[in-house]
């Protein structure tokens, strides 16, 4: 006999519905926020994110196209660790080196000559240099409008560049609205900003700002890069962490269908000791022991969900596996004894299986604070993997991190586990990212309103949620008339 046979079946999200509360002028959208904990810092505190959302780390979900653009609306995409170390890590680079804000210049000296500084510029791709002196002070800056190389080649940089008296310079600024300000009192394209013994700071352009303003909700680190998110395994951690922190990784993900592991445990412990700053999320688990451990262990957030995911074959292959509400209630009840115990909100991920708005919201009603999808962003442009038209439509392929398609890359690393446990397939390609994540948000966030809530964290207090039955669910979609292109769905039919 087994240790224990649970009688009650286990739950998807599917299943579930939201009562509304009251509604507000308080709790109209407009007020609702999206913000949440993604991990906790091993020093504490939490890093946030302002849209509940991962994109997961997989081959053709997650490389560091969708990194940028995930990050400029609020997410994090998890970059995939089923490729060689030096790949992950310059994707990683990647994410962290596009613009966000504050730039950390490459400074020359004055007495660089213009012909090498015109040399360096190509090397670069950029062409503002400021001018600094032996102790990093700023004496200028130096443009390509400054100087014509074939004219100038011999010319040392400070015989041309606009001296230090001539430049609008901010003080010690972090905040990037008032250097905005400083920008167009001074009718400039670029701001250095210095510490008070005029050291070079960083430089602040102002198509970046103008890209920021755009964006408001984008996560970023304490010097304004874009978050950068990233996967790591239980076997070659030793070298794929020391790539991802040099490379500038904010967060580590171990990836694991199952992450109640000794393996992870071990992990975790090492990640503590060798780069103790560094938060990482652990998972996947289904079970309140499981949290209990990876928390133990010193996880700062746990992913939860087993065989859920669309391309997943794990429950039929191997017999584990929970629905995803079930898992996340019983993930959630422990996070909420541990809190009871310690005053430590840990975040709850729940991932695999969600497909639209109405799966996130109720997902995060049971008390997840964040979601992971795969499949809804292998859709997207931003996604690695090229359009494919298939019976004239236009569709992108996905596959399963354990599919035959994904263990390519390195066969010697999967001979133990000669079956795979995902599938390979094609979604329906969707478009940009920026046209359908926004979608997503106000859906979620017109949810939130209606059950009288501002903040996820309102809602796991006071949601109710109900289970609802399948002719329920059959009554929530369209049924009785004929949509063009479609079949009569005859809701009375169906029950008798
Ligand atoms: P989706 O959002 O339903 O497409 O599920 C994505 C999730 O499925 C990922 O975040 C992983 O947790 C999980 N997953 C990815 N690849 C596989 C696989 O090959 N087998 C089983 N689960 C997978």
């Amino acid at each position: 006999m087994a240790r224990r046979v649970h009688m009650e079946p286990s739950r998807t999200l599917t299943e579930f519905r939201l009562l509304p509360g009251l509604t507000t002028r308080e709790t109209s959208i407009e007020h609702v926020t999206l913000a949440t904990p993604l991990v906790l810092r091993p020093e504490g505190g939490a890093i946030p994110l302002t849209t509940p959302v991962l994109a997961a780390a997989m081959q053709s979900v997650s490389g560091s196209r969708m990194g940028i653009e995930l990050a400029r609306l609020g997410g994090a995409a998890v970059i995939y660790c089923s490729q060689p170390i030096p790949d992950e890590a310059a994707m990683v680079a990647k994410i962290k080196a596009h613009k966000a804000g504050f730039v950390e210049p490459r400074a020359i000296g004055p007495n660089d000559l213009l012909r090498d500084v015109d040399a360096l510029r190509r090397t670069a791709g950029y062409s503002t240099f400021p001018v600094v002196d032996s102790k990093g002070r700023l004496l200028g800056l130096i443009t390509r409008r400054d100087y014509d190389a074939r004219i100038h080649g011999d010319v040392p940089a400070k015989e041309r560049m606009v001296p230090r008296a001539q430049l609008n310079v901010g003080v010690e600024i972090t905040d990037l609205e008032a250097a905005n300000g400083l920008l167009i009192e001074g009718h400039r394209s670029v701001l250095p900003i210095v510490d008070r013994e005029d050291r070079l700071l960083s430089l602040v352009f102002r198509k970046d700002i103008e890209d920021h303003l755009d964006n408001p909700d984008q996560v970023v680190d304490e010097k304004k890069r874009l978050l950068a998110v990233a996967a790591i395994n239980t076997h070659d951690y030793h070298e794929r962490v020391a790539a991802l922190v040099e490379a500038g990784v904010d967060v580590l993900v171990i990836d694991s269908s199952d992450g109640h592991t000794a393996f992870q445990h071990e992990t975790l412990e090492w990640i503590r000791r060798r780069a103790p700053h560094l938060p990482v999320i652990g998972g996947n688990v289904i079970t309140g022991e499981g949290f209990d451990y990876l928390v133990a262990s010193g996880a700062g957030a746990v992913k939860v969900g087993m065989g859920g995911g669309s391309i997943c074959i794990t429950q039929e292959q191997k017999g584990t596996g929970r629905g995803l509400a079930t898992a996340v209630m019983k993930v959630v009840e422990a996070r909420d004894r541990h809190r009871a115990k310690t005053g430590i909100h840990v975040p709850v991920i729940a991932d695999g299986g969600i497909v639209n708005s109405k799966d996130v919201v109720i997902a995060l009603a049971l008390g997840a604070d964040a979601v992971m999808m795969g499949r809804f962003f292998a859709r997207l442009e931003e996604s690695p993997t090229e359009t494919v038209r298939i019976n004239d439509r236009v569709m992108k392929p996905y596959w399963g991190e354990g599919s035959a398609r994904a263990r390519e890359w390195s066969p010697a690393r999967y001979r133990q586990a000669a079956f795979v446990e995902g599938v390979e397939g094609f979604v329906e390609y969707a478009g940009k990212l920026r046209d359908n994540l926004p979608l997503l948000v106000s859906k979620v966030k017109a949810a939130l309103s209606s059950c009288g809530c501002r903040t996820i964290a309102e809602l796991h207090a006071n949601a109710e949620l109900e289970l609802v039955s399948a002719l329920a669910i059959r009554e929530g979609k369209v049924h009785d008339i004929l949509q063009l292109g479609g079949e009569v769905d005859s809701l009375s039919s169906w029950s008798s």
